[in-house]
């Protein structure tokens, strides 16, 4: 065993608060939802009972109609804002009232396999969990069936302030009832964060959404911000894909259809955002209608879900090496030489483990497994050099963000191992 192997191991027991991992001391000191989906696949490698915990303990969030909360405030914290002061949520623990990528059941199909036949009744309480929040996906966030799902907050990407936001965001008013007591410039350098602008206008939307009571339908009807995204709903469709994939082993044939339905759906949908112009795919503002046509990471995303056709798949695999020349990490979230791109700061440039995991595995999917395995090498040897940072300047390759960061260690130990 290697150090770093064991240092990152170390870092998950230390983010330890009692069956669940925060994703750094301070800057997030409770439960994120897909934060935890992938340490739950960093845990399986070595410890499977840890694992479940991880995911039991998140859906210990899940709310009466399904939604699995991007925040579990399991326990008080006065490092961060917004608390659950802010939300004003009903749930039974205080939660956030927003989701998160749902890696939840790729994770479970992972750790259901490391565990083997004998955890059969452990993975079917979060088989179940998961069904119902993939359920609530295509009810609450595509009533129209479009197969796409749509994010109502720019953090239910976990993108938080990708550049593919702006434009929707710009409409959002800078207003709010609830002061905004930022926390986060506390801890990481203001540089790195998005700005006091952005929050103003992500805690309006918590604002509105909260005045909704959380309601599903009313918060649809009264939305600022409605993108119908790509990143989002191919994570949903692998998911689904895994999600089928257990419906059937635990022997849930009539499920199993109806998951397949949703795939089917959502793969068509998907397909029909390629743009070939720009040799990757597009997520569309619900509000505007138009085409978000932002240069992010967000654009390739899709291959994780999909089989596609080799003149596509090849063609997106030259977009991505066009981005990624000379860069010292890959892959960037924002396409070098835009005017947004910021190679320091959250979500407008850098690069990021997790995300590199899923390309990494959508590229395999596709055939191109060389690209993957330089993407692979370029995120281990960026952790090797500058330890377990939330994410990488591409340039510079300096460990940036938070520190002893989570879900790098897992992003770590999956892509040490040599991925799946
Ligand atoms: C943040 O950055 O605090 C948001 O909660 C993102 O999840």
């Amino acid at each position: 065993m290697t150090d770093h192997i064991q240092e990152a191991r170390r870092i998950l027991a230390v983010n330890d608060r009692g069956g669940y991992t925060v994703p750094t001391d301070r800057l997030y000191p409770f439960q994120w939802n897909w934060d935890s989906a992938f340490v739950a696949m960093g845990f399986a490698l070595y410890d499977v009972d840890r694992a479940y915990r991880e995911l039991e303990r998140l859906a210990e969030g899940q709310w009466a109609d399904g939604m699995i909360p991007h925040i579990v405030f399991h326990q008080p914290s006065d490092t961060y804002f917004p608390g659950p002061s802010v939300w004003r949520t009903k749930h039974g623990i205080p939660t956030s009232g927003i989701t998160q990528p749902p890696v939840f059941a790729i994770a479970l199909r992972q750790v259901h396999d490391a565990a083997g036949e004998g955890a059969r009744e452990r993975t079917l309480a979060l088989y179940l969990a998961a069904l119902k929040w993939h359920r609530w996906w295509y009810a609450a966030r595509d009533p129209e069936g479009t197969g796409l799902v749509a994010l109502l907050h720019p953090w239910e990407s976990g993108s938080d302030n990708s550049p593919a936001w702006d434009a929707a965001m710009a409409r959002v008013p800078t207003t709010t009832t609830t002061p905004v007591v930022r926390k986060d410039i506390g801890h990481v350098h203001a540089d790195m964060r998005p700005r006091d602008e952005d929050y103003r206008r992500f805690i309006h939307l918590v604002d509105t959404y909260a005045d909704c009571g959380w309601n599903p339908a009313e918060q649809w009807a009264r939305a600022p911000f409605k993108v119908a995204e790509i990143q989002t709903t191919a994570i949903l469709l692998k998911a689904g894909e895994d999600l089928e994939h257990l419906a059937r082993l635990l022997g849930r044939t009539e499920e199993a259809e109806e998951i397949a339905a949703f795939n089917a759906l959502s793969r068509k949908a998907i397909l029909g955002q390629w743009r070939p112009a720009l040799s990757r795919f597009v997520s569309r503002d619900l509000v505007s209608g138009a085409d978000i046509e932002a240069a992010t990471q967000a654009g390739f995303l899709p291959l994780l879900a999909l089989d596609l056709e080799a003149a596509m798949a090849s063609a997106a695999v030259a977009e991505m090496r066009r981005w990624s020349a000379g860069l010292k990490v890959a892959f960037p979230t924002t396409k070098p030489g835009l005017a947004a791109y910021e190679p320091k700061r959250y979500w407008r440039g850098p690069a990021w483990g997790i995300i590199n995991w899923l390309l990494i595995e959508g590229l395999r999917r596709n055939g191109e497994g060389a690209f993957a395995e330089e993407l692979r090498g370029s995120t281990l040897s960026a952790i090797e050099r500058e330890g377990f940072a939330e994410y990488f300047d591409p340039e510079t390759g300096e460990g940036c963000g938070g520190l002893g960061f989570s879900w790098t260690a897992a992003a770590y130990l999956w892509l040490k191992r040599g991925g799946r």
